[in-house]
């Protein structure tokens, strides 16, 4: 399949979305930015375009797919006994990165929902994303553009990579700003629970809506036996080809500790890659150490992570050796999709 792929600016904008709407209401695919990660969209209401995107990622079609929106109302279209908490957060943080799950109408088909009779909904706010579902005026079922198991992708090049060939177009924004995707929210429980950690935080929920819980599978550092309740996070993911390992602990100790492996792998004609902080990158004395951001900035971290873990597929190296970064408030998504990337193979230094 041929694959157009279209740079979107002032110039073009309106013909590009118009162009991509009627592909998609024609049931065909197309990779879009969002602020969360690039979306691959298609029609959320038809059986074959979900199948579809699910044969483009190779991804399990018990993995369900995330219904965008662009306007509050259609809540209502998709949605069965919303509580009034879907109102209060649509109110706080859409459009934006959050992703509610609730009952299903019949409307939505299952191969949309992989089989669930819940439905995962979310209005984001960038503008072509949002301009596409309007102006297509259908719902768009989106998952991250990338093949199933691979970092989700930030950049046009990232979904080139990955989707060139099988899909009908890529809509290229440039760099993603947020980086890691939406927060997703169970409201079909009694205390809304946090399934996927995302921008929109535990706290950022607590204040609008008084009560949150984690899906415990959330908060753990090790391999756990639970099921996590977002089928998705169950997979292996973010992965690059390399074994990464994380150091944590004391920042001296955790330089130190990098340095002796990687001067050993090295030393056995290992090529290592380091994924290291702004502030600890000259502290390194072997090994390519790339820079993912600022230890005191997890909003640089978070939009540069999955394109390092890329760039370490690119360049080819044997093992990976990464810093661990601050578990505080957004923190927390960076180390979920950081530790999925692991494997969960995390040393704890001193
Ligand atoms: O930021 C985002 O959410 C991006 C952009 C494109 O919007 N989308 C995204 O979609 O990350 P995807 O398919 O890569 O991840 C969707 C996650 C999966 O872990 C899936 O299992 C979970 O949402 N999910 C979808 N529907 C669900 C449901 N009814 N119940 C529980 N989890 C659900
Ligand atoms: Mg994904």
């Amino acid at each position: 399949m041929d694959t157009k792929i279209v740079r979107i600016d002032d110039s073009n904008h309106d013909e590009v979305i118009c162009e991509a709407g009627r592909i998609l209401r024609d049931g065909g695919l197309v990779a879009f930015p969002t602020e969360t990660v690039y979306g691959l969209g298609g029609d959320a209401l038809r059986e074959d375009a979900a199948r579809k995107i699910y044969s483009a990622k190779g991804r399990p079609s018990d993995n369900p797919l995330i219904v965008h929106i662009a306007d509050v109302s259609d809540l209502e279209v998709l949605a069965k006994d919303i509580p009034q908490s879907a109102y209060k957060l649509a109110e706080s943080f859409w459009p934006g990165p959050l992703t509610m799950i609730l009952n299903k109408k019949d409307i939505v088909p299952y191969g949309t929902t992989g089989g669930l009779e819940t439905v995962a909904i979310r209005m984001p706010s960038h503008p072509v994303a949002a301009g596409l579902i309007k102006s297509s005026g259908i719902y768009v079922a989106a998952p991250s553009a990338n093949l199933s198991g691979r970092p989700s992708p930030t950049k046009a090049e990232h979904v080139i990579e990955d989707m060139q060939g099988r899909i009908d177009m890529i809509i290229d924004a440039g760099a993603i700003e947020i980086g890691i995707e939406s927060t997703i929210v169970d409201l079909t429980v009694p205390v809304p629970m946090i399934l996927r950690p995302g921008y929109i935080t535990a706290d950022m929920i607590r204040d609008v809506l008084g009560d949150v819980c984690y899906d415990r599978t959330v908060l753990t550092h090790s391999i756990t036996k639970d099921k996590p309740k977002a089928p998705g996070m169950k997979y292996r993911h973010y992965a690059p080809k390399a074994d990464l390992t994380i150091f944590e602990g004391d920042n001296a100790k955790v330089v130190a500790r990098i340095n002796e492996l990687a001067g050993q792998h090295v030393r056995a004609g290992h090529r290592v890659g380091i994924l290291s902080s702004s502030e600890n990158a000259g502290l390194y004395t072997a090994g390519d150490v790339v820079i993912v951001g600022s230890r005191r900035d997890e909003h640089e971290i978070a939009a540069h992570l999955f394109d390092v873990l890329r760039h370490f597929d690119h360049i080819n190296v044997d093992v990976i050796l990464s810093e661990g970064f601050n578990e505080d408030s957004f923190g927390q998504a960076v180390m979920n999709r950081l530790i999925k990337a692991a494997g969960h193979h995390i040393e704890h230094v001193g």
